[in-house]
């Protein structure tokens, strides 16, 4: 662009735009876009550009920042022959080479959901001794309850006490998606950024918490209200530890399941739809579970497309700078609603009884056909989610829209199916729909919150 003089009523300004270069250890200004690659070391792809007129003078920096992760499924994590765990994160073959030839013992501070230290401790344990790793183990009740600053203070006291190199020891969080939300926090805040790495060891945390950029705590009696975009590392994810989580915890992780495959993706759908049970009865586990190979099959394919279409709506809007968002689809009325009855809703559960809901709003809407909008509840109901809840009451449901219009740039933005595997994003839904929706959603599913529709 070089300088421009703009005459502006009657102010003049100057633009100015700078390329930066670096030269002998030091960065400058070079006047343009186009810089000659040859005479310096290296060019930034960050920019300055000057604005000056008669009363001030502005500098605005452009400075892209480029985000690089892994996302890894993969076998037994905790087997002491696999160096993923310790080694996974590294992608410069040459620095993976140093790494393996010194003898030098790796450090890392890991950070475990404490129920899941009671199963995995020794394993974990077990693993670090034989890899001769200098370690600390932090085991913490990480509940809902417990999500809060106060526990990322905790985590964070404890770090300091731990001679991390934060160049080359990333912190370790293993468990739900309460830990590793904590754990991101924590990281995040420590020495500004400190590399971290996710191991979930629950379905929702897998297919949902592990995948994206979030990390953050409850706060003045909201959901995530502090946080940080800031992604892990890498995130490595081990479909064994689902093998000792709870009937209802597989269930709440399907629920996030279900919702990428209503907006996006209707082989998704029709996949729980035909062996969403078999995947619960055998929370993911081929073997023992006589469903053998095919089974193996599903539950690959299944988290397959969880992940890889989460991160097509998650890669270009890591920041969530784009307000239109599919992935929201359950998300308006379910922090309310999860906050108000807390803990008796999980968190997955709470989406579900959203998402209900807004197929009521798309059927009444003409969006949906009945027969979808049954085959949909019909779904869930066969995963063991909840449909209806008592506490979600209208009320509840015109507070969490008006709250969302607040925070998101004036309009709804409400993520409504329409036909099975997609949606669209609609701001012009009114209150006789809602209002009608949720008379019909009530009648139909309120029967001791399971459905009048045959599962
Ligand atoms: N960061 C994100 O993008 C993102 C996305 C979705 C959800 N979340 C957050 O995740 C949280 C919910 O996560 P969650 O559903 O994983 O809940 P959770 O972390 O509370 O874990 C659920 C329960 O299962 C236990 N557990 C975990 N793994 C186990 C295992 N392998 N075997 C036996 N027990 C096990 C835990 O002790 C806990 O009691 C919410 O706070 C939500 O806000 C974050
Ligand atoms: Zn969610």
């Amino acid at each position: 662009m070089g300088k421009v003089h703009l005459q502006d009523n009657d102010t003049t300004e100057k633009k100015t735009e700078f390329s930066l270069v670096r030269a002998k250890d030091t960065w400058r200004r070079k006047l343009g876009k186009n810089v000659n690659k040859d005479t310096v070391d290296c060019v930034s792809a960050a920019k300055i550009y000057e604005v000056v007129t008669v009363k001030d003078t502005t500098w605005t920096v452009v400075c892209p920042i480029v985000f690089t992760y892994k996302v890894t499924e993969t076998q037994d994590l905790l087997d002491p022959n696999n160096d993923t765990l310790l080694l996974g994160h590294i992608s410069d073959p040459q620095q993976l080479e140093e790494i393996k030839k010194s003898n030098k013992s790796l450090q890392r501070f890991i950070v475990v959901d404490q129920e899941v230290y009671k199963i995995y401790g020794p394993k974990l344990t077990e693993y670090l001794e034989t890899n001769n790793v200098l370690y600390k183990i932090l085991a913490l009740p990480t509940t809902e309850e417990n999500k809060s600053m106060d526990m990322v203070l905790k985590i964070l006291e404890e770090i300091n006490n731990f001679p991390l190199d934060r160049r080359t020891d990333p912190i370790i969080a293993i468990g739900g998606g309460v830990c590793l939300d904590i754990v991101g926090l924590a990281a995040s805040l420590y020495r500004r950024r400190t590399p971290y790495i996710r191991i979930p060891t629950t379905l929702l945390s897998y297919i949902d918490a592990s995948v994206g950029a979030k990390t953050g705590v409850n706060f003045a009696n909201c959901k995530n209200k502090l946080g940080a975009y800031i992604p892990p590392t890498a995130a490595f994810l081990d479909l064994s530890f689902l093998q000792t989580l709870s009937r209802r915890h597989i269930s709440n992780g399907l629920a996030e399941m279900l919702k990428m495959a209503l907006v996006k993706h209707r082989g998704l759908f029709e996949l729980l739809e035909k062996h969403g049970r078999m995947l619960l009865d055998t929370k993911f586990q081929a073997h023992n579970s006589g469903y053998g190979q095919n089974l193996l099959q599903t539950a690959s394919q299944a988290t397959h497309i969880a992940i890889t279409t989460m991160l097509e709506e998650l890669a270009p809007n890591l920041w969530e700078d784009d307000l239109n968002r599919l992935v929201d689809f359950g998300h308006l009325i379910s922090p309310a609603l999860e906050m108000k009855v807390l803990p008796s809703l999980l968190h997955g559960e709470a989406v579900n009884i959203d998402m209900s809901y807004m197929v009521y709003v798309s059927k009444e809407r003409g969006l949906l056909s009945e027969e979808e909008k049954q085959r949909i509840i019909r779904c869930m109901v066969g995963m063991e989610l909840p449909v209806w809840n008592k506490e979600c009451t209208m009320e509840l449901i015109q507070a969490s829209l008006q709250d969302r219009l607040k925070h998101s740039g004036g309009l709804v933005r409400m993520p409504l199916p329409v036909g099975l595997g997609q949606a669209e994003i609609f701001n012009n839904t009114s209150y006789e729909i809602l209002h009608s929706a949720y008379e019909k959603w009530c009648d139909e599913l309120n029967v001791s919150s399971g459905s009048n529709c045959d599962p």
